[in-house]
């Protein structure tokens, strides 16, 4: 048994403590720190998971060494912090969405790979039961050439000082879902309203894959996460249909001319499966069996940036009323062992 891995924490907020709960729990982890702005909040948040509480990231990597920092700070607020981590040499677990600004994801990047740095980002959509299960059945051409795919995200606002904070910071994971179950996006074209708080709060994207199929995105901080298939994703092919209800809530896999649908469903006492908070569980079960390994993360931080290239893209092609070519070129270089 290898000893424990030693992670800290930085961001202690409604969902840092999902990372403090999993890191705090898991019995291959120690939790040798929680970094928060605020001392007593910060302690509070520190004694809960048994550990020990910082408001001074320099102060609290030079004590603990730790060998994994994971970062759960506000979503306009990354950059800083991240690019303090990765120049300490420490590898890294960032929340999506990587950053709001190309350059500055650019510049992350760019010094992650001068340092060889493990850097990965939570979209851990890609580890629910039905995506899964989705992506078996597309690679293992269950639904034949995929002609296209839907997906439609949203619920109440999450302000941000963007106006694109739901574009960015919310549909980021439904650009990194389509290209995981469709391939490649080649192009974008947008539209969008602020009709209720004045940012792009709701927008409807056409999209293009790589290989012909095409795709809707409809992404909205003016609906309710009350309401049943808040979040839906269908992946339409010749031969069959894969439809995804609330991430984790329901997966339909139906043949074309078969009148007979499949439906996952966690069991009765599959809580595990169930629980959307526990998608991030699976994604650090792989992101630390990764990391043992000396492997990449299994979701990098270029994924994040890719991500917010395709972001960059609608807001370009809603300003311009014109089609956006969105074809991938990696812009850093690749770290060593991936030469
Ligand atoms: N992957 C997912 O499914 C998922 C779900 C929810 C949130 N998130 C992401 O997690 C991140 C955090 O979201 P949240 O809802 O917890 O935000 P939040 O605003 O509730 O919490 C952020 C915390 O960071 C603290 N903070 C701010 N600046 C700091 C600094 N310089 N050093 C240390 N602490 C600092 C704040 O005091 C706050 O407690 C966001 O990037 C969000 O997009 C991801």
């Amino acid at each position: 048994m290898n000893d424990p891995l030693r992670v800290a924490v930085v961001g202690a907020g409604g969902w840092g403590q999902q990372h403090a709960r999993v890191f705090a729990q898991r019995q291959d982890t120690d939790l040798v720190a929680i970094v928060g702005r605020d001392h007593d909040r910060t302690s509070a948040h520190a004694e809960r998971w048994g550990t020990r509480g910082y408001t001074d990231l320099h102060g609290m990597l030079d004590a603990e060494r730790p060998d994994l920092v994971t970062i759960s700070l506000p979503n306009e607020h990354h950059f800083a912090t991240t690019l303090e981590i990765i120049r300490s040499g420490t590898p890294l677990f960032v929340e999506k969405p990587l950053v709001f600004d190309l350059d500055e994801a650019d510049a992350l990047l760019r010094e992650a790979a001068e340092r060889d740095l493990f850097f990965g980002i939570d979209f851990n959509h890609r580890f629910a039961e039905p995506v899964q299960r989705a992506k078996a059945a597309v690679d293992a051409d269950e639904l034949g050439r995929v002609v296209f795919a839907t997906w439609r995200f949203g619920g109440s606002a999450n302000y941000g000082t963007s106006r694109h904070a739901n574009l960015i910071e919310t549909q980021c994971h439904g650009f990194d879902l389509l290209e995981h179950l469709v391939g490649p996006i080649t192009s974008v074209m947008a539209q969008m309203t602020d009709v209720t708080y004045g940012d792009w709060s709701t927008l409807a994207l056409a999209l293009e894959f790589e290989g012909g199929p095409v795709g809707t995105m409809l992404g909205t901080y003016d609906s309710s996460y009350a309401y049943p298939d808040s979040q839906l994703i269908e992946i339409n092919g010749v031969g069959g249909r894969a439809v995804i209800h609330d991430t984790v809530r329901e997966l339909e896999l139906s043949r074309a001319d078969h009148p007979e649908t499949r439906v996952w469903r966690a069991g009765y006492f599959d809580d595990e499966a169930r629980s959307f908070h526990r998608t991030f569980d699976r994604h650090v079960d792989a992101v630390l069996a990764a990391f043992r390994d000396g492997r990449q993360p299994p979701v990098h931080a270029r994924d994040g940036r890719r991500a917010l290239e395709l972001a960059h893209a609608a807001v370009v092609s809603h300003e311009t009323g014109t089609r956006i070519a969105t074809t991938r070129r990696d812009v850093d270089p690749l770290p060593r062992n991936e030469r």
